[in-house]
């Protein structure tokens, strides 16, 4: 797999990923998506869209707003605990995160072969961590002599909260009462309309609620790529069931997720579940599905099994029954219950990162000349290609331009297509490889004579001759996201 430096270039050369703001010298952890990117984006979405409310009669999307009455966020524990303990060099004036400052150290050690000390490190900082005494933290990092990577120096401030969440104030007078935040997750904006979808839409338990959206966090350590941005999308789906039911529930979302990345092209061999062993205090079971990025196996995806936490702590805060009535319970003190919640809750710009370093192909050949060449594609499946059809005459005369127009008519309707003329067909093969367009149709002199043309493919680059009649079907059949989504059966 290429190493994320060149996956950063590719995708910022052929229009996918720009750094936000570039001709102010960009916004850290802030990214913009091109031409390319903004269409290869649109798909995952819908495809995830598709596989989660299309493909699941019990489960139905919304998109809520963005901005939410701030106690929301008091009742999910944003407010008061949404926060990294952190650190700041007073020399490099560069902030870390505690934890990863230590691990860094521990990793250094077990490199110098003190694997029991490194271990020992680890122990005492997660003891600390859960007693929350910032004091011995720093302690900690003194005694272990760790230093900043920036100034080499242990001249450190104490060890405070760092809460992640945006602020802006709503209205016209900027004082605390008028505090809102921008949501940190978008999981949120479905739990506080959980009785809004379950009556209007006749929901029984059990249900899921799935919406895609933006989501913000001021993450401190954010520096590979999008990976971790500032400001990113979120696609979560939150499973509604009966209490005592959510193991059920959990391993059936925990297999079928694995499934739909799979089918999206990433391979069993690159992902992998990772339990958590340190499970919020709510919480009865979580994972993550990993994906082997170039800078290693870095979480994906979460799937949780939160209990009645959220849906209980929007009870008690807003005074607002959130209960379900289930008719399928026969005891009568059973019947009515605040639910309990599984989620599933992947990145879309992860997601994007994982199938852009899975689709960079680097393949070396020979040309007609016999000279060792390298092709570079990218091998997205056809359904997430940002253009799935180009079309090319073969020169700019003779009335194969006006050919090309007709056949690029035909198909735009239906299909991302592009209609290209300038430069030669080998230079117009090249282009749409890079962006990962998987056929190419070129119209020739034999075209003006049989109505055929031929379309190349971007894995075999082979060719073959079709009848333009039948070009809507081909394209049809090779692009499909039933491709996709039948591999989720
Ligand atoms: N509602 C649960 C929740 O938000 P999370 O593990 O904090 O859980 C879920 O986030 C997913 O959102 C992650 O697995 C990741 O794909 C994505 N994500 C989280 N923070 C991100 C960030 N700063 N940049 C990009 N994606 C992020």
């Amino acid at each position: 797999m290429a190493d994320l430096q060149t996956i950063i270039a590719h995708a910022k050369e052929y229009g996918f990923v720009f750094p936000s703001s570039e001709v102010y010298n960009g916004l850290q952890a802030v990214y913009d998506y091109g031409q390319n990117g903004v269409q290869l984006k649109n798909n995952l979405k819908m495809l995830w869209w598709k596989a989660m409310t299309q493909l699941n009669e019990n489960v139905v999307g919304i998109d809520s707003a963005i901005f939410m009455h701030p106690l929301i966020w008091k009742a999910s524990g944003h407010i008061d605990g949404f926060s990294d303990p952190m650190i700041d060099n007073k020399d490099s004036k560069k902030r870390y995160r505690v934890d990863h400052l230590i691990e860094r150290k521990a990793e250094l050690l077990e490199a110098e072969g003190k694997k029991a000390e490194a271990d020992k490190l680890l122990a005492d900082m997660d003891a600390l961590l859960a007693k929350e005494d910032f004091a011995e933290l720093l302690q900690l990092i003194l005694d272990t002599k760790i230093t900043c990577e920036v100034s080499k120096t242990s001249n450190w401030t104490e060890v405070r909260q760092f809460n992640l969440m945006f602020s802006t104030e709503m209205g016209a007078v900027a004082d605390e009462s008028n505090k809102i935040y921008l949501r940190p997750e978008t999981a949120q904006g479905i739990f506080v309309n959980f009785l809004n979808v379950q009556k209007t839409g006749r929901m029984k338990i059990p249900f899921g609620i799935a919406q895609i959206g933006k989501a913000f966090r001021n993450e401190i350590v954010a520096r590979q790529f999008i990976f971790r941005m500032r400001e990113f999308e979120q696609m979560e789906m939150q499973y509604f069931v009966r209490p005592n039911t959510e193991k059920e529930a959990y391993d059936f979302w925990k297999e079928k997720r694995m499934k739909f990345l799979q089918a999206l092209g990433l391979p069993a061999e690159k992902l992998r579940f990772h339990d958590h062993t340190k499970l919020a205090f709510y919480a009865n079971a979580a994972l993550d599905i990993e994906y082997e990025f170039p800078f290693g196996f870095k979480e994906l995806e979460g799937i949780h099994s939160r209990t009645d936490h959220d849906l209980g702590s929007h009870q008690a805060l807003s005074k607002t029954k959130m209960q379900y009535f289930d008719e399928d319970v026969q005891e009568k003190d059973k019947q009515r219950y605040v639910p309990y919640v599984v989620e599933t809750s992947i990145g879309a710009d992860r997601l994007f990162l994982a199938t852009l370093c899975q689709a960079y192909t680097e393949e070396k050949g020979v040309d007609a000349n016999g000279v060792e060449k390298t092709r570079i594609f990218l091998k997205l499946p056809p359904a997430l290609a940002p253009i799935k059809v180009a079309v090319i005459p073969l020169i700019r005369r003779q009335g194969l331009p006006e050919k090309a127009r007709e056949v690029f008519e035909m198909l735009r309707y239906d299909f991302e297509a592009t209609y290209q003329e300038k430069a030669t067909v080998g230079q117009n093969y090249t282009r749409q490889d890079l962006i990962g367009t998987p056929l190419c149709v070129t119209i020739d002199h034999q075209t003006l004579e049989d109505n055929t043309v031929t379309v190349r493919y971007r894995d075999t680059t082979e060719q073959v001759r079709i009848a333009i009649a039948d070009l809507p079907a081909l394209v049809g059949k090779e692009v499909s996201v039933k491709n996709i989504l039948e591999k989720l059966k």
